[in-house]
């Protein structure tokens, strides 16, 4: 029988986080704690989906979630835009020896040969970013009897991930963390909190609803479960867990930095995206940049050279609006924590 929502012990999900944050240690420790443990797979490689997935397998035998963006064909910027994209790097002082190049096509990787290892492993749920997968992806995992989500920001995207056949659509809140899923880079954006569309899409839709945004406690799980969500979907909670791969420097500011706040900006990739706000994001404020994926391959060599160096102030620090309330601790931990506070709030909503 294929896996449903409903069937979480704790309706907790470990967001699905690229860039390196879910190790399979953490997917697994979620998943083993009643939760569902997510690999966020953007732009990685089928060696590497694969191995992830396998590892994952040998440390837990419950459900996995795999997640990919839906990158969008993009056309070659002008020669104008890319000097001008450049240029304004340049004047970071990090950049000014390094060698920024106008990426080359292909642009994004190859979504089919990436879902061939989940095919393969067969990770209970699939989930989407920034769009709906083609129809047949969506056939193909119906016939796997894998379970399919996809992000939404708004109602009409709701609608149209109903309408494909979905399984679930996850409500992205204004307050989340990390790349903003529009279907369209470049729409109107309506800004909604998690707990606003929660409610406007479990009015409206018959699928379940996943809760994202915002959400550090078990009693914000409470609150997100009221609101007419089947689970919440947490990102910056996890990310300073032992297991997590963020970056020290990433756990270091989350921790330490309380009041810095969060901030959204296109200049790390291209797109809109939620982080701690640093030195990159101030001075590229207002500036030129390419397209998505564009943007996020010229900055590329740059967040290398800025994780090697440890510097928080020229890498993305994604996080959600609530980052001062996260909490070090082992996964297994946290889960427990989370699971005790959740009950507690969902017993006073109960027997006030
Ligand atoms: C570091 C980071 C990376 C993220 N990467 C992805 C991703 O690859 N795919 C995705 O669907 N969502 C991604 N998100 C968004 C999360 O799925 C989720 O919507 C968000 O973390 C929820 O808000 P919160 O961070 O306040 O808990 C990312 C979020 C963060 C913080």
């Amino acid at each position: 029988m294929a896996f449903a929502l409903n069937q979480l012990r704790v309706p907790i999900i470990q967001a699905p986080m690229a860039g390196g944050v879910n190790t399979p240690a953490l997917a697994a420790a979620v998943t083993n704690a009643g939760g569902l443990g997510s690999f966020g797979f953007a732009y990685s490689s089928p060696q590497k989906i694969s191995d992830d997935l396998g590892a994952a397998k040998q440390l837990t035998a419950g459900p996995i979630n795999a997640n990919f963006f839906v990158f969008h064909p993009v056309a070659t910027p002008s020669v104008e835009l890319q000097h001008h994209s450049i240029a304004a790097l340049k004047r970071l002082p990090i950049a000014q020896d390094l060698k920024l190049l106008p990426p080359e096509p292909p642009y994004f990787p190859d979504i089919h040969a990436m879902l061939e290892p989940v095919w393969l492993h067969r990770p209970a749920v699939l989930t989407f970013h920034f769009g709906l997968p083609a129809p047949e992806v969506l056939e193909r995992a119906r016939l796997a009897g894998i379970c399919v989500g996809v992000s939404a920001t708004c109602l009409a995207e709701g609608h149209a991930i109903e309408a494909a056949g979905a399984d679930f659509v996850i409500a992205q809140g204004i307050e989340a963390g990390g790349h903003r899923g529009t279907f369209e880079p470049d729409m109107l954006d309506e800004d909604l909190p998690t707990l606003t569309l929660v409610r406007q899409l479990s009015a409206a839709l018959r699928i379940p609803v996943v809760a994202a945004g915002g959400l550090m406690t078990g009693g914000d799980v409470s609150l997100a479960m009221a609101a007419g969500a089947a689970a919440a979907q947490m990102g910056t909670a996890f990310l300073v867990c032992d297991e997590s791969g963020a970056t020290p420097a990433h756990k270091h500011f989350l921790l330490t930095k309380p009041t810095r706040g969060t901030v959204f900006t296109h200049a790390f990739s291209g797109r809109r995206a939620q982080g701690l706000r640093n030195e990159f994001i101030e001075v590229m404020h207002g500036q030129p940049h390419l397209p998505f994926p564009l943007q996020n391959t010229l900055t590329s060599h740059l967040r290398q050279m800025a994780v090697q160096h440890n510097d928080g102030e020229h890498q993305s620090l994604w996080a959600g609006r609530a980052y001062a309330q996260a909490r070090p601790m082992g996964a297994q931990r946290l889960m427990a924590v989370l699971e005790q506070e959740y009950l507690k709030g969902a017993s006073i909503r109960e027997n006030p």
